[in-house]
């Protein structure tokens, strides 16, 4: 019995070729006939829609520097960029694949580009950035994972478990035994409130969110409070325990907002959305996409911190 580290980014690095093996939210939304934008109360994007929920607590007309790691195809910067005019983005992505995407979405638009793995960035490296965006890629991080199958801890563990306990000591988190650790996901939010960003906002699965909703019997679940494995094309990723990440943030100070995808995409259910969600089995593919896009909307949570010193300095 032992602890192994599961790491994802030898496949962003070298494997993955296009992302349409994992249809994030924000992909989802982008085309304009998507089946999953008649389900909201607005039409638009996912970045539209991002934009306008931190619009109300985030003077965004005051931010120059915002940072997207993780980027993917691009679009939520695209429309971050179209829709304002005083950002300047940073895209920093592990996957060169994905980063030359980005370049492509984001042309004549004010971003540079860099290809790392955040978890290679120093503190004093974030500490420009006005805003930091995290969308759907904490489950990339590196996650340690406890198996029965082995006799001791893996080799590849033993840092990652020095770091377990350095955050039970500083941050007071209390891991039980074999449970699964968000690790990489700690470690880059310390380095996120270390830097003071003012403003965070970190979306993912989340294995503490759940649904208990009687119009739509057939589409609740349960938090399983243990981050579960997401079985994907090439690498495996884990859902995040988002009490922890609150608890580090907390102990920076910083205020929390948190919640589900559904406070940022408000839905509006029409006739045929409600018929997909009241079916027990999809009765065809755009049935099914709207079912699962509406699992997505409570079982994606959200961060919103903020630093109230820096997010009260004078405009710069
Ligand atoms: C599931 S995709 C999400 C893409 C996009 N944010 C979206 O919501 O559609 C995960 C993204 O995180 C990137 N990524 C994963 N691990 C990373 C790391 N350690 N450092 C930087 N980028 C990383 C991947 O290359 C990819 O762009």
């Amino acid at each position: 019995m032992g602890y192994f580290l599961n790491t994802t980014d030898d496949y962003h690095r070298h494997a993955l070729e296009t992302l349409g093996w994992e249809l994030t939210v924000c992909n989802c939304l982008q085309p304009q006939n998507s089946p999953c934008r008649p389900l909201l109360k607005s039409d638009g994007s996912f970045g539209k829609h991002l934009l306008e929920f931190l619009g109300h607590h985030v003077p965004l007309h005051k931010l120059r520097q915002v940072l997207e790691v993780g980027g993917g195809l691009g679009y939520l910067m695209k429309d971050f960029l179209s829709l304002t005019s005083n950002l300047q983005a940073t895209m920093l992505d592990i996957s060169p694949v994905l980063l030359q995407k980005q370049r492509e979405t984001l042309t004549g638009l004010p971003a540079v580009f860099r290809e790392a793995d955040f978890l290679s960035l120093s503190t004093p490296e974030l500490s420009c950035f006005d805003l930091a965006i995290f969308n759907e890629n904490l489950g990339d991080f590196p996650t340690l994972v406890f198996q029965n199958t082995t006799s001791q801890n893996d080799s590849s563990a033993a840092g990652a478990l020095q770091k377990a306990a350095y955050y039970e000591q500083e941050f007071s988190l209390k891991f039980s035994h074999g449970e699964t650790i968000n690790i990489g996901a700690l470690e880059a939010l310390e380095k996120l409130c270390g830097a003071g960003i003012a403003y965070i906002y970190l979306s993912e699965h989340s294995c503490e969110a759940s649904l208990h909703s009687p119009y739509y019997p057939h589409r609740n679940f349960e938090a399983s409070l243990t981050p579960e494995k997401i079985s994907l094309w090439g690498h495996n990723e884990y859902t995040i325990r988002f009490s922890h990440l609150e608890t580090v943030a907390r102990t920076f100070r910083y205020r929390v907002l948190r919640g589900c995808y559904i406070d940022i995409l408000p839905v509006g259910l029409n006739p045929k959305a409600k018929t997909a969600l009241r079916a027990q089995t999809a009765a065809n593919d755009e049935q099914e996409i709207i079912q699962q896009f509406f699992h997505d909307l409570y079982k994606y949570e959200y961060l919103l911190l903020i630093n109230e010193k820096k997010a009260q300095a004078p405009q710069r």
